[in-house]
């Protein structure tokens, strides 16, 4: 890495950032991802380090008060990672928003984010998501519920609509901010649009400008020059990291402190997670989310599609590692940058 980029980078995400009424010491976080940012995904990235906060994957707000830790796939967490992990939350109901977002902070975590970005038709039709982006008074009002039933620190995570104006998420930020949002995160892309046009880093220097609260971007950044880029071009206080954290857990640790990367660094992340699965899941569980993982490790590659179908193929940890051990051998050709963009 150009070492120019390398200590200007470091010196942006590595400084502290007030949220509510707690600091966070470094800026580059973990975007929430469905299943992807699991309990054992999460503690091979404390293996690296380097982030300053986790988001979970999203979980209802319905079924949240009474989630057992001990039998759910999703609200499961380490002792150690407490403090800085926020759990998202979806709905569109006021007050089981803000039960749910009670039990969270009952059980000490950093803070709760609220989701407005997710644009999947099953969280869509439900009228939660990005959906309540069309229904900004009923939004405002979840904010507001949630603020007032916690003390904790209150994330929004949110896209630009459902119609490319950047008027719209200025708009519902500033809204966001006075309803009590201590934190925005801003994807700026327009709901369905998954993953296929480029975000459009302008419109967050837009909405970072037009709140006092911290804005963390968020959209297609893959190495640390990216990173560098976003928060030049935006102000923006902090990024999220979602697809290129899942291809390389040490991403963090190389933008944040240096940390170099070599061959044997995938292999043996690869190696750890499927035993972190072991640790944390039933086979099944494990294996569902270990192939997801390999659909986005498997994309740093050369000839990776390989590697991901014979994972995909396997109902095995053993096997899985077999078969990642015998990939490694001849050591692989690496892509200078993953095309994680057609990956869902
Ligand atoms: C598989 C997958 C699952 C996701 N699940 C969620 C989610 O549960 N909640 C959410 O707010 N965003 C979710 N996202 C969106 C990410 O948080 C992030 O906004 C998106 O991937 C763009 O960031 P990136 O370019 O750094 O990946 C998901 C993304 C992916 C790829």
């Amino acid at each position: 890495m150009d070492t120019h980029i390398n200590q200007s980078l470091f010196d942006l995400v590595n400084q502290p950032l007030p949220i509510g009424d707690k600091v966070i010491t470094k800026r580059l976080v973990l975007a929430p991802m469905t299943i992807l940012g699991n309990i054992a995904f999460r503690e091979l990235l404390s293996h690296y380090g380097g982030y300053g906060l986790l988001f979970s994957e999203m979980c209802s707000a319905k079924q949240l008060p009474n989630e057992n830790p001990i039998h759910s796939g999703y609200f499961r967490w380490r002792e150690e990672e407490r403090e800085h992990l926020i759990f998202q939350i979806f709905g569109s109901n006021p007050s089981e928003m803000a039960n749910a977002a009670k039990r969270l902070e009952s059980e000490g975590f950093f803070g709760v984010d609220i989701n407005f970005g997710c644009s999947v038709a099953s969280i869509c039709q439900k009228k939660c998501g990005a959906a309540l982006l069309k229904t900004p008074e009923l939004a405002v009002k979840i904010v507001k519920a949630v603020r007032k039933s916690v003390a904790i620190p209150v994330f929004v995570k949110f896209r630009t609509g459902w119609k490319d104006d950047p008027n719209i998420p200025v708009d519902l930020a500033k809204r966001f901010e006075d309803a009590g949002a201590d934190a925005l995160t801003f994807h700026p892309r327009v709901s369905p649009d998954r993953r296929t046009r480029r975000p459009r880093w302008e419109y967050i220097a837009m909405v970072k400008n037009a709140v006092n609260i911290p804005v963390f971007g968020n959209g297609n950044v893959f190495d640390a020059s990216g990173c560098l880029k976003m928060i030049n071009d935006t102000g923006c206080d902090g990024i999220a990291v979602g697809r290129m954290a899942i291809a390389q857990p040490w991403c963090f640790a190389q933008w944040s402190q240096g940390f170099q990367p070599d061959i044997k660094t995938f292999q043996e992340a690869a190696i750890l997670l499927s035993r972190l699965m072991e640790k944390h899941y039933s086979a099944s569980m494990g294996l569902r989310r270990y192939k997801k993982f390999a659909a986005y490790f498997s994309s740093n590659f050369q000839f990776g599609h390989t590697l991901f179908n014979r994972i995909n193929k396997t109902d095995s940890m053993k096997e899985i590692r077999k078969i990642v051990n015998n990939f490694f051998r001849l050591p692989p050709r690496l892509f200078l940058c993953p095309n994680l963009n057609f990956l869902i």
